[in-house]
């Protein structure tokens, strides 16, 4: 029989939780860590109704996510009525369960299939480019702002063939909205309206008018255009039913969101630590302009842009956009030596995996060469999981990390970012790990230096 780990008493007044949620939103990262050096890498906390586990540990996830997934759902905060992911996503791949998330996972993968999305190279250079007509030497922008529309952009047109260039602004702003709105410490009951719940729900309206208008273009046209969207519509399970409308919008929320938010972020957070770190800068820019010579990079061109690879998975490492994912026990359970009682909430926080001095040396420094092929192979099993793992990994990890390296290989080579002069840049863990006031960033325009290829 395992043990129940040890843990801080949380606390049952009213007073004493707003005290706590405000520690965690002013700093949640100190929060957490400074817990887990007190109590190690899996704590508990007794919550009303059960416990929830924090972890912090690469064998306990492992366990969890591939060694026995029947065992766990997703956590409730997922579902929550009030805060809930749900609220907005449905019953989308990222929220549901069970048997019929098995079926949409299956309905889902072969677009996002590693052959299927290397047709979706060139939409992603032409987008980046096309956004770089409008960047200017000299000038400061918002770089999260730009990242956003520009992987938003880029999901919709590659998965349903969908040009919403034009409603970039609308969707991000929407977008904004429901984040917010995700997280607070909401205790009023649900039928309450406030303010907050006012704009979540006409933002959901928003993003409804938006992805039904997809819905019924494409039945208007009805033909099979061989894209994400296409498949939804037309799939049909081992009975011969096809998706209902509102399933086929749930799905494709849920990939406008997860599938442009974290890349985006990937990007923000891959400017910001070169900026701060010009020797990795200058041997990126060394790669880009000895392979690429000042040309738009291709899918072929990736193969030999290793530097770039290492960059990206480093900056996944120090800041990974889902920085955390939870679950839920469906039956009791043990794991690593501890028993996990049936609805035991359990959170797993890669953020700290990353840096745990136990896996990593000098877990704070920007070193991309931990990912060489030669380093990558010492890295301890779990103890590098920016996509999660098991049947539920991420099923957009391979679009996400060539779109990550071509869209870096686009900007790197024309510009170098700075942080603007004073601007501080804030974390803000919401669902992904954000910059709080957006990414003030100057831009210096480079001149590719030719080498001999
Ligand atoms: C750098 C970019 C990305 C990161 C860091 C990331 C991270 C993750 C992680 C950690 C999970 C697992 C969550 C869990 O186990 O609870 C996940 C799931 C998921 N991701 Fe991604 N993701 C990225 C890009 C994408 C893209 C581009 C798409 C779609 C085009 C996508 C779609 C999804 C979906 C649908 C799920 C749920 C899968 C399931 O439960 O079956 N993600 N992602």
């Amino acid at each position: 029989m395992g043990r129940i780990p040890a843990g801080p008493e949380v606390p049952r007044t009213p007073i004493g939780m707003l005290q706590m949620a405000s520690a965690l939103k002013s700093d949640m990262f100190a929060f957490i860590g400074k817990r887990l050096q007190t109590y190690g890498d899996v704590y508990a906390l007794q919550v009303p109704g059960g416990l929830h586990y924090i972890v912090a540990n690469p064998d306990f996830a492992y366990e969890m996510l591939v060694g026995q997934p029947q065992n766990f759902y997703k956590d409730t905060g997922y579902k929550d009525p009030k805060v809930g992911l749900t609220l907005f996503l449905g019953n989308g791949l990222l929220t549901s369960d069970g048997d019929f998330w098995k079926k949409q996972r299956k309905q889902v993968a072969p677009a996002l299939h590693a052959r299927r999305i290397e047709a979706y190279a060139e939409t992603m250079v032409e987008s980046t480019d096309l956004m770089l007509t409008r960047w200017h030497a000299g000038s400061v922008l918002n770089i999260d702002r730009e990242m956003m529309r520009l992987t938003l952009g880029i999901v919709a047109k590659t998965l349903f063939n969908a040009d919403i260039s034009a409603q970039a602004g609308r969707i991000g702003h929407i977008l904004d909205t429901l984040q917010a709105a995700m997280m607070p410490l909401d205790v009023l009951p649900a039928w309450v309206p406030t303010p907050l719940r006012f704009r979540r729900d006409r933002a959901i309206a928003g993003l409804d008018e938006i992805v039904y208008g997809m819905i019924n273009a494409w039945r208007e046209q009805g033909a099979d255009r061989g894209d994400l969207l296409s498949m939804l519509m037309l799939a049909q399970d081992d009975d011969g039913n096809h998706m209902t409308d509102k399933q086929i919008r749930d799905e494709a929320v849920t990939l406008l969101l997860a599938g442009h938010e974290t890349t985006a972020n990937t990007l923000n957070w891959t400017f910001l630590l070169l900026a701060q770190n010009p020797d990795v800068e200058a041997r990126l820019h060394d790669e880009l302009d000895s392979v690429l010579g000042g040309a738009l990079p291709t899918l072929a061109d990736l193969k030999r842009l290793p530097y770039t690879e290492m960059v990206i998975k480093e900056s996944m490492r120090l800041l990974p956009p889902a920085y955390s994912f939870g679950r839920q026990a469906i039956v009791d359970t043990e794991i690593a030596g501890y028993s996990i009682p049936k609805g035991t909430e359990v959170t797993v926080f890669s953020y700290f995996i990353h840096r745990d001095p136990r896996f990593w040396s000098e877990p704070e420094r920007f070193m991309p060469e931990r990912f060489s092929p030669e380093n990558e192979k010492h890295i301890p099993r779990y103890a590098y999981l920016p996509f999660g793992g098991g049947p539920r990994i991420c099923i957009g990890n391979s679009f996400a990390s060539m779109e990550a390296r071509l869209l870096l290989a686009t900007i790197a080579q024309r510009y170098q970012l700075r942080l603007k002069p004073g601007f501080q840049v804030e974390f803000d863990p919401l669902i992904t790990l954000r910059p709080k006031h957006g990414l003030m960033m100057t831009l210096a325009e480079r001149t590719p230096e030719r080498h001999a290829v």
